[in-house]
């Protein structure tokens, strides 16, 4: 018997090793995924040497956490109700994907994560696990264990020696979930929903009125539906992502608030910054404005909630995900070009945009004296249209 678990090194992963340990006495293999955290992997490794783990994987998924996972998502303009970015949702396929990939390597029957029973997140992680194979044994110890409250966590740690980070370390009084797409908090003060977030809580983000009193100008190049360079300068998905959350954060953009609905059927309070993905968002609708048919963008935005409601619910691994991504990716051939923004305290404004593969056409929108459209056309046009309209209107 083996247990593969995602391991992050903190408090609650540390009590869940030693947990499985004393509960299940199986060998347990640790699995520790840099995904921008912006928080060293490394000292995972000794923690779980300390524990007597013998085998541990410690790996940087980075870039293919953006190129796979996030530019695919935002070539649909992905919002859940509305506002949210999805930056939590979507990085939990990509560690349930490498969870089990490695549970092949090493032979294990069985993997473990450490997402409490009321969230969404055991609902990815574990639909992730049993897509990609049908036969894991999954061990969730925050729906078995009588460790409910985090007094009895610290309590389980202290008796058995495991270091708990004291309150002057700063232990954080969010629940947090941080990766190159953003930082999301919960819990704590903001479980109240009228009360607003502590300033000193943010890390990506100066506040809006803090942000500089000049603009800054910016130029986003798209290839394909995927943002390719900024001011020129040709980056990775991943080095491109981290560059505009410097840019964007320093500018104030990227902070929402709200209150979402949990697939498990809570409301959530829930405080995020986004700041590269807001502008992400904003440039590619942009760029789709100059370069995506009427039709195609309107049945994207048709089928985007869908879409983001698939993604949140952690359906990333089904037939519907991926025949809508198949759609998606296709509208996007021609999603080229440069778009201009200016950001400045909290605000992300277009400035302009151009394209090699524009379907707009100065000629035919021109108020001037034109050939291909023909104006008295547009009678018969908004005639039947009408037709319609009319009849209704006599009946009355
Ligand atoms: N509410 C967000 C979501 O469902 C964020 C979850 C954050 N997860 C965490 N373990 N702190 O995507
Ligand atoms: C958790 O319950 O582990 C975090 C919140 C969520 O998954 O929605």
């Amino acid at each position: 018997k083996k247990v593969v678990l995602a391991y992050s090194g903190g408090l609650d992963t540390s009590v869940l090793l030693r947990w499985l340990r004393d509960t299940y006495r199986c060998e347990i293999v640790t699995f520790t995924a840099d995904v921008g955290q912006r928080e060293e992997v490394e000292p995972a490794r000794a923690k779980a040497e300390m524990m007597g783990i013998k085998e541990i994987f410690i790996e940087d998924l980075r870039e293919e956490f953006v190129r796979d996972y996030v530019f695919p998502m935002f070539r649909a303009n992905t919002l859940y109700e509305g506002m949210y970015l999805l930056g939590t949702s979507i990085a939990r396929p990509l560690i349930a994907k490498r969870q089990i990939e490695i549970a092949e390597e090493v032979g294990a029957d069985a993997v473990s994560h450490g997402a409490t029973g009321k969230g969404n997140d055991q609902v990815r992680f574990e639909l992730g696990y049993y897509a990609l194979k049908p036969d894991i044994r999954v061990i969730a110890p925050w729906r078995e264990w009588d460790l409910n409250s985090r007094a009895k966590l610290i309590d389980y740690a202290r008796r058995r020696q495991i270091p708990v980070p004291t309150d002057k370390e700063g232990e954080a009084p969010y629940s947090m979930d941080a990766n190159l797409l953003h930082i999301s908090y919960e819990g704590k003060a903001l479980e109240d929903p009228w009360v607003g977030p502590d300033e000193s809580m943010f890390r990506l983000t100066v506040s809006p009125e803090a942000a500089p009193d000049k603009p800054t100008e910016i130029v986003i190049a798209f290839e394909a539906g995927d943002a390719v360079a900024i001011n020129g300068e040709r980056l990775s998905p991943a080095t491109l992502l981290d560059r505009l959350n410097q840019i964007a954060g320093a500018n104030g953009v990227g902070r929402v608030d709200l209150v979402e609905n949990r697939f498990v059927g809570m409301k959530s309070r829930g405080v995020y910054e986004t700041p590269g993905g807001t502008v992400l968002l904003v440039a590619h609708r942009a760029i789709e404005s100059l370069t995506l048919d009427r039709g195609a963008a309107h049945l994207k935005d048709e089928l985007m909630p869908r879409y983001a409601e698939l993604i949140y619910n952690g359906f990333w691994f089904s037939p519907e995900r991926e025949a809508l991504q198949t759609l998606i990716d296709g509208t996007q051939a021609n999603v080229t070009g440069d778009v201009r923004l200016k950001l400045y305290k909290g605000n992300v404004i277009v400035t302009g945009r151009r394209s090699p593969k524009s379907l707009y056409d100065q000629d035919i929108v021109t108020f001037e004296a034109d050939q291909v459209y023909n104006q008295q056309d547009a009678e018969g046009f908004i005639k039947l249209n009408a037709l319609r309209l009319r009849v209704g209107a006599r009946r009355g």
